[in-house]
C-alpha cells in the first residue's frame, strides 16, 4: 500500500534530502519548509530511515482537519485508530508544534490534550491505556497545528536519525551527523577528491563523507527505530532491506584528512572512524591548523572551525585571518567551505566566496561560504 510520509530535516537542506529521496526511488516528492513529503510503500519507508542521510526523522501522516477549539482537536484525535498501530502494554509520547494558532497558544496543552485523546479511545475499547513515556517511549505521536489545521502523525523514526550509532563520546560542539551530511551534499563533493577537515573535532564531517563515499547506509549501526513498535512491523520486511544495504557497501580508495590541536578529541574521533569501519580511508594527525601542509594534489576542505564560544572577539579575527591567509598560501587547486556562526567572518578570512549559504546548527545562524582557490589566488587577491 502506497502512503505519503513527511521527512523532516533543517532549514536549507530541503534540495539535498529531495535528491537522496529520488535516488532511493521515492515517488511524487514535495519540498516543505524544513521537510520533504513523499510517497512509497511500508519497504520504502524502512529504506529512507536506513538509508537517508539528511533527515532528521520521518512521519507518518494519519490525518489532517481544521479544529477551531480544545474539543474539536480531541474529537480529530480520538477519531484517528490508535487500536491499529500500537497496544495497551506499550508506552507512548506526543510532541506538539503550535504556530500561529490563537486558539492553541500553547503546545504542552496541546499534547495533553491529544494524550487525553489517545488514553480515552484505549479505556472505552479495551479497559486498559498505555502510559506515557516522555524520555524513551515505544511509540512518538507528532502533532503539528498551523492556524486552524492540525496535522497527526505516527514517528516512524523514534529517536532522532542522526543518532547514527557509531558516537561514543560526548564532545562538547560536535557538528549534527545530519547538517554535516547535507553539507557534504551542498558541497558537491564528489567521494572521489581528497577531503580534509584541519578543524576536525569529533570526526563528524569525515566519518560521514567516509560512509557516503563506501555507500554504507548511515543508520546501520542504528538498533532501533519507532517502527519496530507498530503493530504493522514486518521484521522479514525489515531484515531484507538491511541485508541488501549490507550488500551495497563497497570499497572506496578515497583519503579523508582529518587534523586538530586536541590530542583528546583527535582520540575520540579515532573511535568514531573505527566504529564506523572507516579506518582505511581517515588519515588523523594531531595538529595545529597553522602547521599543516595539504597534499598538493588538490581536492576539498569542509569544515566548521571554532566558533568564539571559547575564544574572545580579538582571537576568533585572529584565527579566521590566519585560515585566510593559509588557504591563499597552501590549498592552491582546492575548493574550501566553512561553515561558522561568527558574525560576518568572511571580513576575517578576506577571500570572495563563490557561494553563500545559510544554514543552522544548533539553533546558531551560520553562514557556509565558498572558496575556489585557483593556482595564483593570491596574486589576484593581492591587487
Ligand atoms: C567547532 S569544533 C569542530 C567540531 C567538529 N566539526 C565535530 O563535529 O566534532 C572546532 C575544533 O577546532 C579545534 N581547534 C581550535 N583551534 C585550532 C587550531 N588552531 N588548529 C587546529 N584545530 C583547532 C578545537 O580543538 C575543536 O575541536
Amino acid at each position: 500500500m502506497i502512503n505519503e510520509y513527511v521527512a523532516k530535516t533543517f532549514h536549507g537542506l530541503e534540495g539535498v534530502l529531495e535528491e537522496e529521496l529520488k535516488e532511493l526511488g521515492a515517488t511524487r516528492t514535495k519540498q516543505l519548509k524544513r521537510a520533504v513529503a513523499f510517497e512509497g510503500d511500508l519497504e520504502f519507508l524502512y529504506k529512507a530511515n536506513l538509508h537517508l542521510r539528511t533527515a532528521l526523522r520521518i512521519l507518518h501522516p494519519l490525518g489532517s482537519e481544521l479544529v477551531r477549539n480544545q474539543k474539536e482537536l480531541y474529537n480529530f484525535a480520538k477519531s484517528i485508530n490508535w487500536l491499529r498501530w500500537f497496544s495497551p502494554e506499550q508506552t507512548f509520547s506526543i510532541s506538539a508544534n503550535v504556530f500561529n494558532a490563537p486558539a492553541f497558544n500553547n503546545s504542552a496543552f496541546v499534547a495533553l490534550k491529544v494524550k487525553d485523546a489517545v488514553v480515552d479511545q484505549f479505556r472505552d475499547i479495551k479497559g486498559k491505556r498505555p502510559s506515557v513515556d516522555k524520555e524513551n517511549p515505544d511509540v512518538r505521536i507528532d502533532v503539528h497545528i498551523y492556524k486552524d489545521k492540525c496535522t497527526i502523525s505516527i514517528d516512524s523514526s523514534g529517536e532522532s536519525l542522526h543518532r547514527r550509532g557509531y558516537r561514543s563520546s560526548g564532545h562538547r560542539a560536535p557538528l549534527n551527523e545530519v547538517l554535516a551530511a547535507g553539507m557534504i551534499m551542498l558541497a558537491g563533493w564528489d567521494k572521489k577528491e581528497t577531503l580534509i577537515d584541519p578543524f576536525c573535532g569529533t570526526g563528524t564531517i569525515l566519518v560521514e563523507a567516509g560512509l557516503y563515499a563506501c555507500n554504507i547506509a548511515p543508520n546501520i549501526k542504528r538498533k532501533v527505530f519507532g517502527f519496530f513498535y507498530w503493530k504493522n512491523f514486518d521484521e522479514k520486511l525489515w531484515e531484507g532491506v538491511w541485508l541488501d544495504a549490507r550488500g551495497s557497501e563497497r570499497r572506496s580508495d578515497v583519503m579523508l584528512i582529518g587534523t586538530d590541536v586536541s590530542p583528546k578529541v583527535i582520540d575520540y574521533t579515532r573511535d568514531h572512524v573505527t566504529n564506523a569501519k572507516l579506518d582505511d580511508n581517515v588519515r588523523l594527525m594531531v595538529k595545529k591548523f597553522e602547521h599543516m601542509v595539504p597534499p598538493t594534489s588538490g581536492g576539498m576542505v569542509i569544515t566548521n572551525p571554532p566558533y568564539g564560544e571559547r575564544l574572545d572577539r580579538v582571537e576568533v579575527e585572529e584565527l579566521y585571518s590566519v585560515i585566510g591567509d593559509k588557504l591563499k598560501q597552501d590549498y592552491a587547486g582546492y575548493t574550501a567551505w566553512i561553515i561558522s556562526s561568527v558574525e560576518k567572518f568572511n571580513k576575517y578570512i578576506g577571500l570572495r566566496p563563490s557561494k553563500k549559504l545559510v544554514l543552522f546548527n544548533g539553533g546558531l545562524e551560520c553562514r557556509y561560504l565558498k572558496y575556489e582557490l585557483y593556482k595564483g589566488t593570491r596574486e589576484v587577491e593581492k591587487k
